[in-house]
């Protein structure tokens, strides 16, 4: 399902760069060429012979190569392939990156490239999870750049948490999906997510907690499944992922409008947390305190439903509608309440009752409803949870 296509892979310093020699067997499995260059550090793990066996032609390791550089260059050799794939992508190389240094061949090809990059970190947990790295990734993936893994499990050096490279076919399935041949390449999912803010006067707003990570995650993974992706977004922290449409919005009804105007989609799935009231009577100008010490009264009326609002389309409704039920207590009950009142397929329920720090935080423990019933998952990552869903929906469409 790759023939035909040309992946550069850049083998970073790590003691994953082992896997990475497995990862150009299961590429050319796939019918690919593989055009390696191993940085300094990556030939302390493996070295370019074997890689250059494995992959049946040159491993490149030099930017000042005067042959190399009238035969082919370092500009052509970024842009004579269709994806340029990092994996490990250390620390360090994501900074270079980050930063836009050049001062070596890899980090030059990833700055010269005009094709889609896609990057497998592995590092130690404690390097993965420092904020350097974690800004570094936020820049990279508002960059455009695609991003798989890191998984959590067990490291070579004896910590565990999030860090290990993802496994050789699941970059396979990165790659496939990052040249539009993943399971839902073809498709148009539509996802909100993040909070609304609904104006008050110019300068005041009623929002809530949302941060928009589960909204981001999930539109990163099922682009990573090869989905053309809209992203209708309220003014969430968490930056948009790489790779999808991003449609701004600020209200409830700004978010109604621009759902209804990327429609028609083959799923659209309701992550943002919407504000179900606004302000009736929101002013133009600053509202000032009137010396009597009466607060201001607020008019608030009910937000149009934009999950109902699809759900219950007569025409044009997407095959599979997914909503989300924020939830503080009798979670099941309210949420499959919910389903039927709303008239979507799935609900994606979740606790957020202030001790599961689930609000803004980055982990989440989800119950899936839907006709048959429900299924739990136990408390992952945000990340996993999107991954997961993703997955479920691509089935679901498949089927
Ligand atoms: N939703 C929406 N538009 C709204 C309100 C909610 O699209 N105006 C969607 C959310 O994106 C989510 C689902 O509806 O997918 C459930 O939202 P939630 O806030 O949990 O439920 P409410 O409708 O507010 O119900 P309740 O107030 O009873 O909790």
């Amino acid at each position: 399902m790759l023939a035909g296509k040309t992946i550069l892979l850049i083998i970073g310093g790590g003691i994953a760069a082992y896997k990475s020699l497995e990862l150009i067997r299961r590429l050319q499995e796939r019918g690919a060429r593989v055009v390696p260059v191993l940085t300094r550090a990556g030939a302390e793990f493996v070295t370019p012979l074997s890689v250059a066996a494995l992959a049946g032609g040159k491993c490149h390791t030099e930017l000042f190569d005067l042959t190399e550089e009238a035969e082919m260059g370092h500009i052509q050799l970024s842009r004579a392939a269709d994806l340029v794939v990092v994996a490990p992508a250390t620390a360090d190389l994501m900074a270079k990156l980050a930063a836009g240094l050049a001062p070596d061949l890899a980090s030059t090809l990833l700055l010269a490239t005009d094709k889609r990059t896609l990057l497998a970190p592995a590092m130690n947990v404690r390097m993965w999870q420092h904020p350097a790295t974690q800004r570094n990734l936020a820049r990279l993936r508002a960059d455009g750049i695609a991003v798989v893994g890191p998984n959590e499990g067990d490291m070579a050096c004896g910590e565990f948490g999030p860090g290990r490279m993802a496994e050789p076919l699941e970059i396979a399935a990165a790659i496939s999906a990052a040249l539009g041949a993943g399971p839902l390449a073809g498709r148009h999912v539509l996802v909100t997510s993040g909070p609304t803010h609904e104006p008050i006067d110019p300068v005041r707003y009623i929002a809530n907690r949302s941060s928009g990570a589960q909204g981001s995650a999930l539109a990163a993974a099922l682009a990573d499944l090869g989905a053309r992706v809209t992203f209708v977004t309220g003014p969430a922290s968490v930056p948009p992922p790489a790779g999808v449409e991003v449609v701004r919005v600020e209200t409830a009804r700004e978010m109604l409008a621009a759902v209804e105007a990327a429609l028609p989609a083959d799923a659209a799935i309701f992550a943002a947390a919407v504000a179900d009231w606004r302000v009736a009577n929101a002013t133009g100008r600053k509202m000032k305190k009137d010396g009597t010490g009466q607060p201001p009264k607020l008019d608030l009326v009910e937000n149009p439903d934009v999950l109902a609002r699809i759900s219950q389309l007569a025409e044009g409704r997407p095959a599979l509608v997914v909503g989300f039920a924020a939830e503080t207590d009798n979670v099941l009950e309210h949420a499959s309440a919910k389903r039927a009142r709303k008239g979507c397929d799935w609900i994606v329920a979740n606790d957020v009752s202030a001790a599961t720090g689930i609000m803004g935080g980055a982990e989440n423990a989800v119950t899936v409803i839907d006709a048959e019933g429900s299924e739990s998952w136990p408390r992952m990552s945000k990340t996993e949870v999107a991954r997961r869903l993703a997955a479920r929906i691509a089935a679901a469409l498949a089927g």
